[in-house]
């Protein structure tokens, strides 16, 4: 079966660092892949390839059939491929629902008569979005909070804000980079729900994250990096039990 993300011999070295070893991975719909591997295994870096934030040696990315390697990052995000940061990219100085909403819809255009043609359609489109955003956070538990300033939020509650603006489009893949650093615990429940919602909606998800139980709990299945390969496929509890990747895990 052919996945809805395809990576196909992906390399990528900076100054000699090798961050990408020849990758091959495959993003299934409806399932969540729990990618892990010690610090500087080059996690992020592969996120960052697929998403167009770094440029690889080699390679190639299809998203639903069609080659990305051409697309920057923001067409990559109109075609369906959504992530998050490990560290926060939200505006601190707008309300959470703003967070949201901000980028959802496309500019309308240069001339009066594109913008008066686009009114209607942006005000459908706000509509439809501002919906999109009560569904999310109600999911995440955080409707209270819509009209609060992010800054005002603990650390926690702004991660969960920032997968919701993560699943504001309409993703077909979803990349999310340690969504559980600095979540304590009474967001667990409410992070699990909503990317395994994502998942039975048919979203391919991958998750970064050194919170094992975490993985354990949601991933269908796992891959182990290290030294910007890929080193192992398996089941999450298969992965952490095997001694050798145990020893790159924890030895470095
Ligand atoms: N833009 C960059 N320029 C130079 N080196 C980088 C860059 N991005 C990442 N690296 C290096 O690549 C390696 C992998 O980093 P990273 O992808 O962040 O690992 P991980 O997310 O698994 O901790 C590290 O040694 C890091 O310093
Ligand atoms: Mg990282």
């Amino acid at each position: 079966m052919t996945g809805v993300l395809e990576v196909k011999n992906l390399n990528k070295s900076f100054d000699g660092i090798v961050v990408a070893r020849g990758i091959n991975l495959s993003l299934t719909a409806g399932k969540v892949l729990g990618l892990i591997g010690p610090n500087g295994a080059g996690k992020t870096s592969f996120f960052n390839l697929i998403s167009g934030v770094v440029k690889p040696d080699s390679g190639a990315v299809t998203l639903a059939g069609v080659s990305i390697d051409r697309l920057k990052s923001h067409e990559r995000v109109r075609h369906g491929l959504s992530r998050t940061w490990q560290h926060i990219r939200l505006f601190p100085s707008l309300t959470v629902l703003d967070n949201l909403l901000v980028g959802t819809h496309d500019y309308p255009g240069e001339s009066l008569l594109s913008v008066l043609l686009a009114h209607a359609r942006l005000k459908q489109h706000d509509k439809i979005a501002r919906e999109r955003a009560a569904d999310v956070l109600g999911r995440m538990g955080l409707s209270q909070v819509a009209d609060a300033l992010v800054s005002d939020l603990p650390y926690g509650q702004q991660k969960l804000i920032g997968v919701a603006r993560a699943l504001m489009g309409d993703a077909r893949c979803l990349l999310l980079d340690e969504p559980m650093a600095g979540v304590e615990g009474q967001s667990y429940a409410a992070m699990q729900r909503v990317v395994r919602d994502a998942a039975d909606c048919g979203v391919a998800v991958c998750v970064v994250e050194h919170n094992v139980g975490f993985i354990q709990d949601l991933c269908d299945e796992g891959v182990f990096m290290f030294s910007g390969a890929i080193m192992a496929r398996g089941s999450v509890a298969e992965l952490i039990r095997d001694p050798q990747l145990t020893e790159l895990y924890f030895g470095h």
